[in-house]
């Protein structure tokens, strides 16, 4: 007999390998981030996210509960902003009457439990689709102004009822920024999921269609990370830690799994990935084509995050696989 080692004894049988098996994907790790729009009875397909649509607030809390019944504990809410209310200084943002503030609560009001995770950025709201405010005469999007208008969504978002603050905009400063703004309105027990290690990426492009938000003028590169860096993640992560994030988020996911596996050894911060409209599209396009199979390839990609090291996973598959892990 040849003495060498065996590591398919491990594999052998798919009890063994449960045995085994290093990391585990439950609805535990799951959030489900949805898109809104003003109506009501409204579900509007997103042509580039199929299965994915834009919901109407009674529709959207319809969604809400099913995804809570299924396990899943936290959702992300997106507004489609119509235009007309869309402006430079991305006014309706903070209009404490506003779609988005009116559907936290009725989420909240409805499912009290489920986590309502927000968005904190203008580019849903502003009509030059940038995330922060753009300088008229330059195109400069303009850091310290804009850290204002982030402080005033968190206050407003969080007195609707959010529990997780997302600021996704990219602005330096914004996580300390916004949470002395929280805590002076002793807003205390809001957390801030930071996206700190977010890169300009053009796996972004299905949502933008899902929002018509795209930038009018250049691209997002001054604020957005570039996709040949990973040390300067850790210095992003390590700011936002020191000024008070609760979770530190990469985004995109799959393209940067060293980035999620760097954080991971270096900050005791819970880790989220954003599987990001792209990433989802892709694996929807080539399995609607018979090129790959959709659900295999999909719990695949959301298992690499757990291994990577992420807690949870933002992901468009959130119900799929849900209904994939409970069967
Ligand atoms: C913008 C924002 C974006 C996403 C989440 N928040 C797009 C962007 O930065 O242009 C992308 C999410 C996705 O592609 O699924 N603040």
């Amino acid at each position: 007999m040849l003495n060498i080692s065996r590591p398919r004894r491990n594999r052998k049988n798919e009890s063994i390998r449960r045995l085994v098996r290093e990391t585990q994907l439950t609805t535990n790790d799951l959030i489900a981030p949805l898109f809104l729009k003003e109506g009501s009875n409204l579900k509007e397909p997103i042509l580039t996210m199929p299965g994915i649509n834009r919901l109407s607030v009674d529709e959207l809390v319809k969604e809400c509960r099913e995804l809570y019944s299924l396990g899943i504990p936290c959702v992300a809410l997106f507004p489609a902003i119509e235009e007309k209310l869309k402006d430079q200084k991305a006014s309706e943002a903070t209009n404490p009457n506003g779609l988005y503030q009116r559907a936290i609560k009725e989420v909240k009001n409805a499912l009290p439990d489920l986590l309502v995770m927000t968005d904190v950025a203008l580019d849903p709201y502003s009509s030059d689709g940038h995330d922060g405010l753009v300088d008229p005469k330059t195109g400069e999007i303009l850091n310290d102004p804009t850290l204002e208008v982030l402080a005033k969504m968190a206050i407003v978002q969080s007195r609707s009822g959010a529990d997780i603050l997302g600021p996704s905009d990219m602005m330096d400063g914004r996580v300390g920024f916004i949470r002395d703004a929280l805590d002076e309105e002793n807003l205390i027990n809001v957390a801030i999921m930071s996206y700190a290690a977010k890169y300009a990426s053009s796996f972004y492009g299905p949502f933008r269609d899902a929002l018509n938000s795209a930038p009018k003028l250049g691209d997002k590169k001054t604020y957005q990370m570039d996709y040949a860096n990973v040390r300067e993640a850790l210095r992003e992560a390590y700011l936002d830690e020191s000024e008070g994030a609760d979770i530190l988020m990469v985004k995109p996911g799959l393209p940067y799994l060293d980035v999620i596996k760097t954080l991971r050894d270096n900050t005791t911060l819970p880790i989220a990935a954003y599987n990001v409209s792209g990433e989802y599209a892709m694996i929807k396009a080539a399995s609607e084509r018979g090129m790959i199979d959709g659900e295999k390839a999909m719990l695949e990609m959301l298992w690499s995050f757990k291994r990577a090291g992420s807690d949870m996973i933002l992901t468009y598959f959130a119900k799929e696989a849900a209904l994939v892990l409970n069967k």
